[in-house]
């Protein structure tokens, strides 16, 4: 009977209850025995779970670590650049600032300068401007001594210039511009024959030819000096007429110089009003009347214009009266 396995029938009631003791214990070890490789299994498989669960979770820790490493590195890049464009940023302010305080004092200079050259242009255009008037009043001379009545012809031919300049809204310095170089008008006659000049009668076609060239001779002698611009363009051009019939060039409208039509309406009314070798002077109203009549053909209407609101204001009759023909 030893190493068989004890059983109920084969033994008593007490034998059956030890069995019955024994029962389980055997039936434990036995199935120790029996699941021992199945729970070492189920160890082993729960310790590979565990082990995978902790392989896993490590795995994720460490891609989570990455993760956030590579934000963070993302970040601090982002961060380095952002200090680098900082500081560019505060490099080109400096610089700029740098620049406008550059530029600041060069303007500076630069108006200085200009302030300086400024003066002394005006300090050369006050000399130039009183040579140029000597200029006038020696040339004014010269034309005076060659023709008697001249002088007060230019006297009272600069005060309607002026006035019409005045009236049609010239500012100062061009009305007193006109004023001086009206009287250089006739300034050509310096080279015109006397037997022309003096002739007491109205000039036949040969001798008004000569005569004509009193325009061109004018503008030549007042050279190219800018002082004497508008007395040169008024010498040339005042024997123009607004409908193109005038001479020397034949020009019309506007393309006649400002200054030459407002000298030609002032000259023609003072000739036609002045006693002449060949006439006697007309009355104010009949050469007024004959500046109006030559409106839009011989004269710039505004001028015209411009001149019979003075005459009716008294201001050409007081300009007439008061420089008188008597030298
Ligand atoms: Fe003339």
């Amino acid at each position: 009977m030893d190493g068989e396995r004890p059983t109920a029938l084969h033994t008593g009631l007490s034998r059956t209850v030890e069995l019955a003791e024994l029962g389980p214990t055997l039936s434990a070890e036995s199935e120790t025995e029996t699941k021992a490789p199945e729970i070492f299994r189920q160890l082993l498989q729960q310790a590979i779970r565990v082990s995978e669960q902790a392989n896993a979770q490590a795995l994720r820790m460490a891609t989570d670590f990455a993760a956030v490493y590579a934000r963070e590195q993302h970040l601090a890049k982002d961060f380095e650049a952002k200090l680098e464009e900082l500081a560019l940023l505060e490099r080109q302010a400096t610089r700029y600032a740098e620049d406008l305080a550059t530029l600041l004092r060069l303007e500076r200079e630069r108006r200085l300068e200009l302030e300086r050259a400024l003066g002394a242009e005006q300090n050369t255009n006050v000399e130039l401007r009183r040579t140029g008037l000597q200029g006038v009043s020696h040339i004014v001379m010269a034309v005076s001594l060659k023709d008697m009545t001249t002088g007060q012809h230019l006297l009272r031919v600069r005060k309607y210039v002026e006035s019409i300049a005045a009236k049609l809204g010239l500012p100062p310095a061009t009305v007193e511009e006109f004023g001086y170089s009206s009287v250089l008008h006739d300034v050509g006659k310096i080279q015109t024959p006397d037997d022309i000049l003096g002739a007491p009668h109205e000039l036949s076609t040969d001798q008004f030819d000569v005569m004509k060239q009193h325009c061109i001779d004018g503008e030549a002698m007042l050279g190219d000096a800018k002082f004497f611009a508008t007395g040169r363009a008024v010498a040339r051009e005042h024997h123009e007429r607004w409908d193109g019939t005038g001479y020397p060039d034949r020009k019309q409208g506007r393309e006649i110089s400002l200054a030459a039509r407002i000298v030609a309406v002032a000259d023609v009314y003072d000739a036609l009003t002045s006693k002449r070798p060949y006439k006697e002077a007309w009355s104010a109203e009949r050469g007024l009347a004959s500046i109006e009549a030559g409106s839009g053909k011989q004269f710039d209407p505004g001028v015209v214009v411009a001149f019979v609101s003075l005459y009716r204001e008294g201001a050409i009759e007081h300009i007439r009266t008061e420089v008188g023909d008597q030298p």
